[in-house]
């Protein structure tokens, strides 16, 4: 969308839309929210899961603000790999059909995961060729099951130490050794020619040293030929994050020049007493304010990538109560609220925060 029509969307096209800098009543701002991604220039992606396609709250909000949506667990070895070693897409294939009628794009979440070890890998552990043709022939059937249809895929999923040093020791390297991760890639474009093949990970805009060893792995597949196409950052963060750092961690990973995944961003609101220096954000009121400020960082930052380089800007779940963060066993005492919309799916500080940033 041009600069020119996103101007006119919110000033002449809508009247209800935010302006810049203006601040409509309540009612104004409910409907200004009504297509966030009728603002954006990139994708606004979202993380679902098929439990939650049957809410019509849920499915209105969805398709109203964002373009692009992320199987939160669905296309994962663990719905889609049996004990007995056969394969069962059909909650994979429910998402890839609701994504499809509501014309968003899919994004593939994720072939190869080091927390991800159903049995069928287990049994086959030690068993050398056995255990390298299973590999490579899940990633062909799941990657090309859904060529045409997954606008990219998260190939491999956290490969870098807890502490952020070195590469995980997991099922995989175990078995495969350290190139696991180049094997994924290229069974992965082997099965799909044209989808951008994303490596992810978490925390890198907390831990510098992670963030050095995720691209230090980047760097590693690129030249050994593997076709990586695509750096991917979570973005768990919370509002206690020290300003500036997730700024600083998209400068670093689009220094590879490649798409870049702001994938699956939350922004906790939980009140940190144990974290060091944290803010004593007692107010809930404060705490939103500082998680619109996180948003608006991670929008800022985003948009001001090259536009080749803007894959997609992805929220971790839609409503709060969607999220991850309120479900066991990280519920804690239930009163995190980490997402853009609230448990009623009205929009909260942070999805005008974002809103403004985009509507800039
Ligand atoms: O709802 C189903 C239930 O119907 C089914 O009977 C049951 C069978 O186990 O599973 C239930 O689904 C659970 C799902 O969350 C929804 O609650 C799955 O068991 C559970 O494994 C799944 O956890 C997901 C987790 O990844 C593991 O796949 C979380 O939703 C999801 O938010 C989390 O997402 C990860 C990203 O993939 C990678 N980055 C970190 C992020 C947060 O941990």
């Amino acid at each position: 969308m041009s600069t020119q029509s996103r101007r006119h969307l919110l000033t002449g096209g809508s009247a209800l839309l935010l302006g810049a800098c203006s601040r409509p009543a309540p009612a104004q701002a409910e409907a200004a929210l009504a297509g966030l991604k009728q603002l954006a220039p990139f994708p606004l992606g979202v993380a679902a899961m098929t439990g939650q396609l049957g809410d019509p709250q849920f499915v209105d909000l969805l398709v109203r603000n964002f373009s692009q949506l992320t199987p939160e667990w669905e296309m994962k070895m663990e719905a889609i790999l049996k004990a007995d070693g056969d394969f069962d897409f059909a909650r994979a294939d429910a998402l890839a059909d609701f994504a499809a009628n509501h014309s968003l794009r899919l994004h593939g979440h994720t072939l190869i995961w080091y927390a991800e070890t159903p049995v069928a890998f287990e049994r086959l552990s030690g068993s050398g060729q056995a255990f390298a043709d299973a590999y490579r022939t899940y990633i062909l059937r799941v990657a090309g099951r859904y060529r045409g249809r997954v606008v990219g895929w998260d190939v491999v999923n956290e490969a870098i130490n807890e502490d952020g040093e070195g590469e995980r020791d997991c099922l995989w390297s175990r078995n495969l050794g350290p190139d696991y991760a180049a094997l994924a890639f290229g069974y992965a474009r082997e099965a799909d020619p044209d989808a951008p093949l994303f490596l992810n990970d978490y925390f890198l805009e907390t831990m510098p040293n992670k963030r050095r060893s995720f691209l230090r792995l980047a760097e590693r597949l690129l030249k050994s030929g593997a076709p990586l196409s695509g750096v991917a950052t979570q973005t768990h963060v919370s509002i206690h994050i020290k300003p500036g750092s997730i700024k600083a961690a998209i400068r670093d990973l689009a220094s590879l020049g490649l798409p870049l995944h702001l994938s699956e961003l939350d922004v906790s609101t939980r009140n940190a007493e144990a974290i060091a220096g944290a803010l004593d954000m007692a107010s809930l009121a404060d705490r939103l304010a500082h998680q619109a400020r996180v948003v608006e960082e991670a929008a800022e930052a985003f948009a001001a990538l090259p536009a080749h380089q803007q894959y997609a800007f992805t929220l971790w779940g839609l409503r709060d109560k969607d999220s991850w963060l309120r479900r066991p066993p990280n519920a804690g005492d239930g009163s995190d609220r980490p997402l853009l919309f609230d448990d009623a799916g009205r929009p909260k500080p942070a999805a005008r925060a974002l809103l403004d940033t985009l509507a800039r």
